[in-house]
């Protein structure tokens, strides 16, 4: 549980329920109307799939926020992908998306997996936060997002063993 000082109201991390699937969805249409938001489909296969979700919640229990983290692969040899993350406009600029990266990446770190995700190229807030914690751009997949055609970065975080060092992970 993790209190945001400067937050509107006390902000607090927990496992993403699917009692909130309707509220993500909502979510989605207001953050990303031109990226073909994600459906309840959507939302109940990616926690299907065993993928590490988590969601931020206000003192009354409300859905401020959400991030999801893929996990592919086999124990030893995982990957790991940022699939989604997002926050309610009013609540934005508080620190709740850099609590959630920060949750992904830790769980990425305990897997020893690296980390790949998309971003718009013209997102400069996701990016300046996914550079912050230690990404780099790798790539552009042109026309990625649709229906806006809007071109992604792909990018790319080492895992810890790969790392060296100068972010202040260590290899184990
Ligand atoms: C990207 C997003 C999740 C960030 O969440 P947030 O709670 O507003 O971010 P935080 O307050 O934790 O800020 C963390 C860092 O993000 C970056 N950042 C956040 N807002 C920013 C802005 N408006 N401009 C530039 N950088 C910004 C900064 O690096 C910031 O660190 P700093 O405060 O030390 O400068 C949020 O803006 C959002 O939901 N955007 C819409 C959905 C989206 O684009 N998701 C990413 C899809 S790839």
């Amino acid at each position: 549980m993790t209190a945001y000082e400067h937050a509107p109201g006390p902000a607090t991390l927990a496992p993403l329920r699917r009692s909130d699937i309707p509220r993500c969805v909502e979510i989605e249409h207001i953050l990303f109307p031109g990226d073909d938001p994600w459906s309840a489909v959507a939302f109940r296969a990616e926690l299907n799939s065993g993928a590490y979700y988590l969601g931020a919640y206000d003192g009354d229990g409300a859905l401020l926020g959400y991030g999801g983290l893929a996990i592919l692969g086999k124990r030893g040899d995982y990957e790991t992908e940022v699939h989604t993350i997002g926050v309610v406009p009013q609540w934005q600029g508080y620190g709740i998306g850099g609590a959630l990266l920060s949750a992904l990446l830790a769980k990425a770190d305990e897997l020893d997996a690296p980390v790949f995700l998309e971003v718009r190229t013209d997102n400069d807030a996701a990016i300046a936060l996914y550079e912050k914690n230690g990404f780099v751009r790798v790539g552009v997949r042109e026309g990625y997002y649709q229906p806006s055609g809007a071109d992604a970065y792909t990018m790319h975080r080492p895992s810890v063993s790969e790392s060296d060092g100068s972010d202040g992970r260590r290899a184990r």
